[in-house]
């Protein structure tokens, strides 16, 4: 078995280089036959896995030519196969034209297809740059195999990568899982808040806030309520699910979030007040609403200014939407049952058309299932249940993931991101998000999958969906 194999491609860059380059991708043949003799030798224990470990081209090419302000140079995305059998990846980036010296990263990537450079080597890429890389996969006892040799250009991250590593502006892995966001019109900045599991405990430590202008580059704002206000004195250590809307008249931003015991069995809805974005939050205390049981739950803001929360209840058996009182801070009183008996939960809301959507998963803890969406035509239903709105690999369980938002992008009518949570149960912390371009036509929702997609990319679905709506009418 062929195990290691020259580049395919490397033939192509011959014409656009300059000679001492030359030199330089000999150099990097020579060094790469050595590493293919020491190769082969251990790929046939490996088996049938190096065939399937090509390496996916992430971002060969510098798609649209960044202004200086907007670039993250130093960053890309590499993104491959996974392989059967491997239990860790590493990586080997030839930097810069100087000596092609191969700089091995140490950092084991389990089960990881998609790869945020900036995580890894810091700053070291230039923007524009021309780099080759390959993976090392190894199986459970070390055994490694070495994947073909690519080479990527790097991008400005405007990108999302659903399931990657996402940093934030400091450089650190973002902690706003299970989250919402809120568009600030005052400021003109979108926050997303969500629950910080950057904690020694199973439990988040807080609410953690994160403000972007562009929904790409997020800064950390801190903890906006910390697990100390909620937690009772530990009889509530879960704190899940927070989402946050303004109110037009006490301008306040109000929080709701899912606050249970170890064993799920409180099952309240806790509410949280600030008059700041940014907080801090003031904790209220949590209820039983309606009387009745809440966990996994989101909040739904109306044009008109009514919101709603939506909560898992009944055991989970079915969800509620219940009208909040006009400060935001109470039910009104007015609540309707729905999806009676379809156990779901991560619920997302939103409208369009003046239709409303409800995207929800089903109830298998952290585990990714099917997601499915309701339609109605007012928040208080009555809500029909529909189909699964995901397309493309593993559509079937969320792509990996489970709903938690759906963002309409401001100003950008019928432009909508559907966000998820790539929950990973044994180290929660690490857990990823996936962001996804979410399509309305005829009332059907899709989700499409990308591997990599950047804003324009709604704006072309969305155009070509208002055509054909022209059409039909
Ligand atoms: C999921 C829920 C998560 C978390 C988890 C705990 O069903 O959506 O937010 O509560 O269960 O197992």
């Amino acid at each position: 078995m062929e195990c290691f194999v020259r580049p395919p491609g490397i033939g192509k860059f011959f014409p656009s280089v300059r000679p001492h380059s030359l030199i330089l991708v000999a150099l990097f043949l020579i060094s790469t036959s050595r590493e293919r003799l020491a190769a082969e030798g251990i790929c046939s224990s490996f088996g049938s896995a190096a065939d399937k470990l090509t390496a996916v081209p992430a971002a060969p090419v510098l798609l649209n030519p960044p202004a200086n302000d907007t670039l993250r140079a130093n960053d890309t995305a590499l993104v491959w196969q996974s392989v059967d059998g491997a239990r860790s990846y590493r990586i080997q980036i030839a930097i810069d034209s100087a000596l092609f010296t191969v700089s091995v990263e140490d950092t084991s990537i389990v089960q990881n297809t998609f790869l945020s450079l900036h995580h890894l080597i810091g700053t070291k890429l230039r923007a524009g740059g021309k780099y080759f890389w390959r993976v090392i996969a190894s199986d459970s006892v070390g055994t490694s195999c070495y994947s073909t040799v690519w080479s990527f250009i790097t991008i400005p991250l405007r990108r999302f990568i659903p399931g990657a590593l996402w940093c934030d502006t400091n450089g650190n892995l973002i902690q706003a899982h299970g989250g919402g966001l809120l568009y600030d019109d005052s400021s003109k900045t979108y926050y997303w808040y969500g629950e910080d599991r950057n904690a020694s405990s199973h439990y988040a430590k807080g609410v953690s806030c994160y403000s972007s202008k562009d929904l790409c580059d997020w800064k950390f704002e801190g903890i906006v309520l910390p697990d100390s206000a909620t937690n009772n004195g530990g009889k509530t250590p879960v704190v899940e699910r927070p989402k946050v809307i303004y109110n037009d008249s006490t301008k306040k931003y109000v929080m709701w979030m899912h606050i249970d015991s170890a064993d799920y069995s409180y099952a309240e809805a806790g509410v949280a007040v600030s008059d700041r974005a940014t907080g801090p939050f003031h904790y209220l205390g949590s209820e039983r609403p309606n009387n009745e049981m809440s966990r996994d739950l989101t909040l739904y803001k109306d044009d008109d200014g009514k919101a709603y929360l939506v909560y898992s209840s009944e055991n989970n058996a079915t969800m509620y939407v219940s009208l909040l009182t006009r400060d935001y801070l109470h039910q009104s009183g007015t609540y309707v049952r729905n999806l009676i008996n379809e156990s779901r939960e991560a619920p997302a809301v939103f409208k369009y058309d003046n239709a409303y959507f409800l995207i929800s998963s089903g109830t298998t803890g952290w585990a990714p299932n099917e997601a499915r969406y309701a339609t109605a035509g007012s928040p208080l239903g009555p809500w029909v249940l529909n189909g699964n709105p995901c397309v493309g690999p593993d559509a079937n369980v969320t792509f990996g993931g489970q709903s938690t938002y759906v963002l309409p992008v401001q100003g950008r009518t019928g432009e909508f991101i559907f966000i998820a949570d790539k929950w990973n149960s044994s180290n929660l912390p690490s857990s990823t998000y996936i962001w996804l371009p979410l399509q309305v036509k005829n009332n059907k929702v899709t989700i499409q999958w990308h591997a990599i997609w950047d804003l324009s990319r709604l704006r072309q679905s969305n155009e070509s969906s208002e055509k054909e709506k022209h059409l039909l009418h």
